[in-house]
């Protein structure tokens, strides 16, 4: 498989300023696509297991409660790794998120397969504290760490042909014993208008509560989308594809009355066989009241405008 790595650094760009850049600077860097210098303290590499240093907090956080790490990581949705909720944490053990690649293709300038390493680098985590609301009407506070799609997608120069972009995790029945049944035809898919994948709400997370992120919520690396039901929120990727048509996605294919593609949390639009009114907070007990869910999981304001126009009872 071909390696391509961002393009060498110019000499220009390892003078002394570059111990100066700010963050922002560094991040806008790496939007360009270019590398750091291999010496620089920046350039280390993502770490395979335990804590995440040095990672910014994001004002886009809420400032609910989150979840348990035991919440988190022991309630799943990961059919790969079995469809009851503690199959993912039992069956974690077997996928191995290293060494990982990723391919990248499709309406983009720069195309290629590309390392994990090359794909985040560690000083640009930020933690965000987000909702999850999952279409099976319950819902976590998660604290995740990761950057922002976008700044990822810009460094391969989408084309103006790249409407939507499409994700698909890594097929291997070796290490995803879900995959060995056809609970959903494999690979699992999902995708994004281009817009969608640019927003500053979305991100590519690697961690959660300030670790590495554990298999079973899609190490190495998986979306978060916010705004959005639980499935949108691909894990374990390792294909993305600018598309100029709205891609597949596995819900919808398997039951298009119930899933659709853009899957904006709504209450007003129930799921054909229960309502999406309310929701029950993972955690809170089996007798806790039960909390309205909100318009667009709550993160209205910053995302209704990209649907401005859009019927969201045809488009759901
Ligand atoms: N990604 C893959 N590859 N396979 C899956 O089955 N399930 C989705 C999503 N991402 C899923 C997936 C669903 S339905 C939900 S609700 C979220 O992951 C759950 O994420 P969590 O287990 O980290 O809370």
């Amino acid at each position: 498989m071909l390696i391509k790595r961002p393009d060498p650094i110019r000499p220009s760009e390892i003078t002394s300023e570059s111990n100066y850049l700010n963050r922002r600077q560094l991040m806008a860097g790496l939007a360009a696509g270019i590398a750091l210098p291999a010496c620089s303290p920046q350039a280390a590499e993502l770490p395979a297991e335990g804590e995440l240093a040095n990672v910014a907090k994001s004002p886009y956080s809420t400032d609910e409660t989150p979840n348990s790490y035991e919440d988190v990581t022991t309630y799943n949705n990961f059919y790969e790794l079995g469809t009851g909720k503690s199959d993912p944490a039992r069956n974690a053990q077997y996928l191995k998120p290293r060494p990982w690649s990723i391919e990248v293709s499709g309406a983009a300038e720069n195309t290629g397969t590309f390392d994990l390493e090359d794909f985040i680098k560690p000083h640009q985590l930020e933690e965000r504290i987000y909702r999850l609301r999952c279409v099976e009407a319950w819902s976590m506070v998660v604290p995740w760490v990761g950057i922002p799609l976008g700044d990822i997608l810009k460094r391969f120069k989408p084309t103006s042909d790249a409407k939507y972009v499409a994700f698909k995790p890594l097929v291997a029945p070796e290490q995803l014993p879900g995959q060995r049944y056809r609970t959903l035809a494999w690979p699992y898919r999902e995708g994004l208008t281009i817009a969608e994948a640019m927003h500053p709400l979305t991100i590519m997370a690697v961690g959660v509560y300030g670790r590495v992120l554990p298999n079973q919520n899609g190490a190495p690396m998986r979306l978060v989308v916010p705004w959005k039901y639980g499935f949108k929120s691909i894990k374990s990727i390792v294909s993305i594809s600018f598309e100029r048509n709205e891609p597949a996605t596995s819900w919808n294919m398997s039951q298009p009355r119930e899933y659709g593609f853009y899957a904006n949390v709504n209450p007003e639009v129930d799921h054909p066989r229960w309502s999406q009114a309310t929701e029950r907070r993972i955690g809170g007990g089996l007798f806790a009241p039960r909390i309205d869910t909100q318009p667009f999981n709550g993160y209205g304001q910053e995302v209704a405008s990209l649907y401005d126009g859009l019927d969201l009872r045809r488009y759901f």
